[in-house]
């Protein structure tokens, strides 16, 4: 099945239109203003820029399109994304040829979401995938060894596999590298125990992150990271000092038609699968990031 990629945007999608009442990010400088506070302020006049850290592309089981991902990207008022599709890094190389083509000024982070035995787990910053189905542990080592930082994806989500509480507190505990939790993650994965992450994380101190976890063109942006400066190495050096801020809860993010989501499992189960085991199986290389740098414009 084609991926679906819709029409243009509308004014429901325009991520600073909030919805009345909707819940906000208790540290977000966009959050709505109580009763006889000032008006909040936007995140530029901060000196703040918004990145997205974890989307897909159609290139893994993800619908938007390189070029459709880049252009909502900039209208959504993104500085820097991050490529995070699962296991293979094909659609940051897609995009980042996009950008060295000159169709956007948007800096992209080459990520991937690793499916380990105990859950997804984020890796930006990355050279190359990590092995599918490894351990946590030999994951998160993998990264580091690439010089990547380590963020944990939706956690303790009940929905799609995840890092439990006991797992995340058992890798902290060993010592374990990890720089940066999603706080914010629009998904059903983790609506229902967001306010329990946020209240571990008071003690695990990891940097705080939205993400849209976009598999749908409309819901890129739907969640965000504020970070001090503008660029991917700003974001990177933001992480490491936990000066990261979750948003995206101002708006809800765009429902679709319900054929989009049966769509979009179709193709997440019956197209991408074969692909990503004749990447695994057949290919003889594999897709990595430019040498010299994994960031460029
Ligand atoms: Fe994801």
């Amino acid at each position: 099945m084609a991926p679906m990629t819709g029409e243009g945007p509308t004014a429901a999608t325009t991520p600073d239109t909030r919805a009345e009442g909707y819940k906000t990010v208790e540290n977000s400088p966009l959050m709505a203003p109580q009763y006889g506070e000032p008006e909040p302020q936007p995140a530029e006049v901060l000196g703040l820029s918004k990145a997205d850290l974890h989307m897909h592309t159609n290139l893994g089981d993800g619908t938007a399109s390189p070029h459709r991902l880049l252009e909502v990207a900039k209208r959504r008022g993104l500085k820097v994304i991050a490529i995070t599709d699962h296991d293979h890094m094909e659609g940051c190389k897609r995009v980042q040829d996009l950008i060295d083509r000159g169709e956007s000024d948007i800096e992209m982070i080459w990520g991937c979401e690793v499916t380990t035995r105990q859950g997804h787990f984020l890796g930006l910053f990355m050279k190359r995938p990590v092995k599918f189905l490894t351990h946590v542990e030999e994951a998160i080592e993998t990264i580091k060894d690439q010089g990547g930082l380590c963020l944990i994806p939706h956690p303790m989500g009940r929905l799609v596999p995840s890092l439990s509480r006991r797992k995340i507190e058992e890798l902290l505990t060993r010592g374990y590298p990890i720089d940066g939790i999603e706080l914010y993650n629009p998904s059903p994965a983790n609506s229902s125990v967001r306010d329990q992450v946020k209240q571990f994380n008071r003690q695990w101190g990891f940097a705080g992150t939205g993400s849209s976890d976009a598999h749908f063109w409309q819901h890129i942006g739907a969640g965000y990271t504020l970070f001090p400066g503008s660029t991917a190495e700003d974001l990177r050096t933001a992480i490491i000092n936990n000066t990261t801020r979750a948003g995206g809860q101002e708006t809800p993010p765009e429902r679709l038609p319900f054929t989009s989501y049966i769509g979009q499992c179709v193709w997440s189960m019956v197209i991408d699968p074969p692909r990503k085991l004749s990447r695994m199986w057949l290919s003889k290389t594999t897709t990595e990031a430019p040498d010299t740098s994994t960031v460029r414009r």
